[in-house]
């Protein structure tokens, strides 16, 4: 068992859609804990800031205007190997590619309209759940060891 945490964000076109809630009801039902969420209108320094290892790339601009036109819900998430589970349960990045039965596949428009994001790694994990959540935000009090 190695339980990981891991950054899942629900984005702006989900919300809108209205399937926020059909998404988190697919991560309970994969036996994810959610330590944390909140519901947040991300301002184009804070995508450019969260997008920073693509700025480089030349989709970056628009996917940082993607993820401000509404608002969006990152949760922190855990669970055994959360990480490339969570990425499992999305799909490919572009829906196109998505295997039946994941997320992409049934709700994501296009490969900038994919309905959510989740960390690649344990290092893009920590620094993605930091960018969002302190410590004390992360529930319940036993998970922080206290
Ligand atoms: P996400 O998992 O949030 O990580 C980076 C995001 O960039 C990705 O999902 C897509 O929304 C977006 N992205 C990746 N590749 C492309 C592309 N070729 N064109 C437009 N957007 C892209």
């Amino acid at each position: 068992m190695t339980v990981e945490r891991t950054l899942a964000i629900i984005k702006p076109d989900a919300i809108a859609k209205g399937v926020a809630g059909q998404i988190v009801t697919r991560i309970e039902e994969a036996g994810f804990k959610i330590l944390a969420a909140k519901l947040i209108h991300m301002s184009p320094e804070d995508a450019a800031g969260f997008y920073i290892v693509h700025k480089a790339l030349p989709f970056y601009r628009s996917l940082c205007a993607f993820m401000t036109q509404g608002p969006c819900l990152p949760m922190v998430l855990e669970g055994d190997h959360a990480i490339q589970r969570w990425r499992e349960l999305m799909g490919a990045t572009d829906p196109a590619k998505a295997a039946p039965g994941t997320i992409r596949k049934a709700f994501a428009a296009s490969i900038e309209a994919n309905v959510v994001h989740g960390s690649d790694s344990p290092t893009s994990a920590a620094f993605e759940i930091s960018y969002f959540f302190s410590s004390l935000e992360l529930c319940p009090r036993s998970n922080r060891g206290d």
